[in-house]
């Protein structure tokens, strides 16, 4: 029993893992999607970016398509010294404007044509507990803006089977993820519970076969021993 017990914990203790990894797709990476005229910083390499440039467009029918699967995005730029901003829209969502002004500047007027990043990459927009399927993140010009940028984008991948996973409860396909993870439970819990309930069963029916195997030893010994027995030791007769 203390096996199937064992591997009860085994098994529980496999469901409950967390198994959490950040994945980073520079905008040089052959995952990101390009669609339209992009272009690498026009100014030359900066340490200013992740991994010292980003892709910037300012056509506005040009977007770029970062597909990801996990719980978390975050989206990466530096900043410039002027009004700044560039436009996101995860999987079907809303559009979302992103600042990028540098405000630990003056925003002069005519700072813009300087268009050299003045702030250190970091992350200015981010989205958690999405639920664990496949998602995209679209970058676009916003209207009444000039660019589009893309410099790096970190993304939270969840294997394993972890049932803390925080999950989107409006979309159809995270219910569908949310009943596989249950279903996958509820089967690894199914399968110890049969193990236990197979042993169980075997444990009772060998002490049944023992106790068949003793009764008919004894009911044996009463036939053939009975009127030895119930004489020299006083066995009360049945009624
Ligand atoms: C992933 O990166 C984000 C942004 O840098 C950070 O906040 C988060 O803690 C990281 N998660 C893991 C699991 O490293
Ligand atoms: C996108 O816009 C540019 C400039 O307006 C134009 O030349 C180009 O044909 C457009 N591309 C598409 C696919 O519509
Ligand atoms: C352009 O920006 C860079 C980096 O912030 C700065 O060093 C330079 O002085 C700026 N040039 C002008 C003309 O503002």
């Amino acid at each position: 029993m203390q096996a199937f017990v064992f591997a009860l914990f085994l098994v529980v203790g496999v469901a409950g893992a967390h198994d959490v990894a950040n994945v980073t797709l520079d905008d040089s990476s052959s995952n990101i999607r390009y669609f339209g005229k992009w272009i690498k910083s026009t100014l030359g390499q900066s340490p200013l970016n992740y991994g010292g440039a980003h892709a910037v467009t300012a056509l506005t029918n040009a977007t770029a398509v970062i597909p990801f699967d996990g719980v978390a995005v975050y989206f990466m730029s530096p900043k410039w010294p002027f009004d700044m901003k560039t436009q996101l829209r995860l999987d079907n969502g809303p559009l979302e404007l992103v600042d990028l002004t540098d405000r630990t500047r003056a925003v002069t007027p005519n700072a813009r044509t300087n268009a050299t990043e003045s702030l250190q990459s970091q992350v200015v927009w981010s989205k958690k507990g999405l639920s664990n399927t496949a998602h995209s993140l679209h970058v676009s010009v916003p209207p009444g803006y000039s660019f589009a940028i893309v410099d790096a984008v970190i993304y939270t991948t969840l294997t394993g089977d972890d049932l803390d996973t925080p999950l989107a409860p409006s979309s159809a396909s995270s219910d569908t993820k949310k009943s596989n993870v249950l279903a996958i439970a509820l089967g690894s819990v199914g399968a110890c519970i049969g193990v236990i309930l197979i042993s169980l069963a075997a444990f009772f029916y060998r002490r049944h076969r023992r106790r068949q195997e003793a009764q008919r030893v004894a009911n044996w010994a009463q036939t053939k021993l009975r009127p030895l027995s119930s004489e020299k030791y006083g066995v009360p007769s049945k009624a």
